[in-house]
């Protein structure tokens, strides 16, 4: 995490010379459950130690927000009661999240902030879910005595991504960013929401994601057709069966999905077999963890690379490419992680292998692309808090 005073110092720079209240609020990884969240399946993450800070005050305005980016040396100033917002993608999420708080009855208004974040962007570890939380944390501390709950912040993000990103996500990002704990993956249902903290400490065992610098960026990505092709795939079945209730693919059987498989085609019906494998994939990764079967761990996030590249197709080179390395180094796991469309892979390594895998992973990599991946060891952190 970076140092309160990196962003203190720019805060009082560029407003008044008066301090706020700091937040925090993590990135995450996926151990397994890639795609499900939006499909009422399971989701396994868990936060790391990187994330995005931001200090925020009240300034005594009715609705004019002054925001700076930090990182980008960037000021944008606009009104939240400006229908259109500002243009600026960084500070729609600031517009989008203020807004969302204000349904949920949280008086905002006008405020000065500035931000920092050390997530890596377009990774696919949830820069903007980080953003999301931190704000709405910030927010709900200064105008709305912490009343909203941790659970209603989630959904405030996920909206702010549907209502003002254009991104149809589910709700695992913005989950792990706010209840994220240290040292914790978080199983959770995604349509229930009943979740359960499993404490991660794979003997023998790290994990370490290699970003292959392919920029991630789900808006205006092929992410909502995948979530269209699901849901499409649902409705056919629902029409199939009037007198059940189907409103996620987690309401489908594997039979069910054969019996639409020439109306869906053959695209939609790949996209559903992946998400009906990836629900079962959480689960036996869950009975493996409690038994402390890592090689089996491993091997289901095997598969769910396979599935994610040849069925559901967010792949690309260079990650199918990355998790051939990992294969021939006898890598434990490997996976893609997060949307997808580039990012980064998931391993699941011996501690004896992670030397010589990172270093052929590099070496490799570097002779194919012209550039060595990004090595970021994980490290599991908090959820959303205030620092001060
Ligand atoms: C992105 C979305 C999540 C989830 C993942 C894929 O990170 O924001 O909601 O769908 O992709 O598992």
């Amino acid at each position: 995490m970076m140092e309160i005073d990196f962003v203190r110092s720019r805060f009082i720079k560029h407003f008044d010379g008066k301090t706020g209240n700091v937040y925090a609020s993590p990135g995450r990884i996926n151990l397994i459950g890639e795609h499900t969240d939006y499909n009422g399946g399971f989701v396994f993450p868990g936060a790391v130690d990187k994330g995005v800070m931001a200090e925020m005050r009240a300034n005594g305005t009715e609705d004019t927000v002054m925001a700076y980016a930090i990182d980008l040396k960037d000021r944008v100033d606009f009104h939240l009661n400006d229908p259109a917002g500002p243009k600026a993608s960084w500070a729609r999420y600031i517009y989008g999240i203020a807004l969302e708080m204000k349904k949920l009855g949280v008086p905002v208004k006008g405020f000065n902030i500035a931000f920092a974040g050390d997530v890596p962007l377009g990774a696919g570890m949830s820069s903007s879910a980080a953003m999301e939380s931190c704000f709405a944390c910030g927010l709900n501390d200064i105008f709305g005595d912490n009343k909203v709950s941790q659970w209603d912040m989630v959904l405030a993000g996920q909206a702010t991504e549907h209502n003002y990103c254009g991104v149809n996500c589910g709700i695992m990002d913005q989950f792990a960013s706010v209840f994220g704990k240290a040292g914790c993956l978080m199983r959770l249902d995604c349509r229930s929401r009943e979740f359960e903290y499993f404490p991660f400490k794979p003997d023998g065992y790290r994990l370490v994601l290699l970003d292959s610098v392919v920029k991630h960026q789900l808006a205006g990505s092929p992410y909502n057709d995948r979530r269209n092709s699901c849901e499409n795939v649902v409705k056919h079945i629902q029409a199939k069966h009037p007198e059940g209730k189907f409103e996620t693919l987690r309401d489908c059987t594997w039979e069910q999905l054969e019996e639409v498989k020439a109306e869906v085609g053959e695209e939609d019906y790949k996209r559903a077999k992946f998400v009906l494998g990836e629900k079962d994939r959480v689960l036996g990764v869950c009975d493996a963890l409690n038994e402390g079967d890592y090689e089996k761990v491993g091997e289901l996030m095997y598969q769910t690379h396979e599935g994610l590249s040849k069925d559901y197709e967010v792949s690309c080179e260079e990650l199918d490419f990355l998790n051939d390395i990992a294969k021939e180094c006898g890598v434990t796991g490997s996976r893609i992680m997060g949307g997808g469309f580039g990012g980064c892979t998931i391993n699941l390594v011996r501690n004896d292998l992670y030397k010589q895998f990172v270093a052929t992973a590099k070496q490799k990599f570097n002779e194919k692309y012209g550039h060595e991946p990004k090595v970021y060891d994980v490290v599991i952190g908090d959820g959303s808090r205030k620092l001060c």
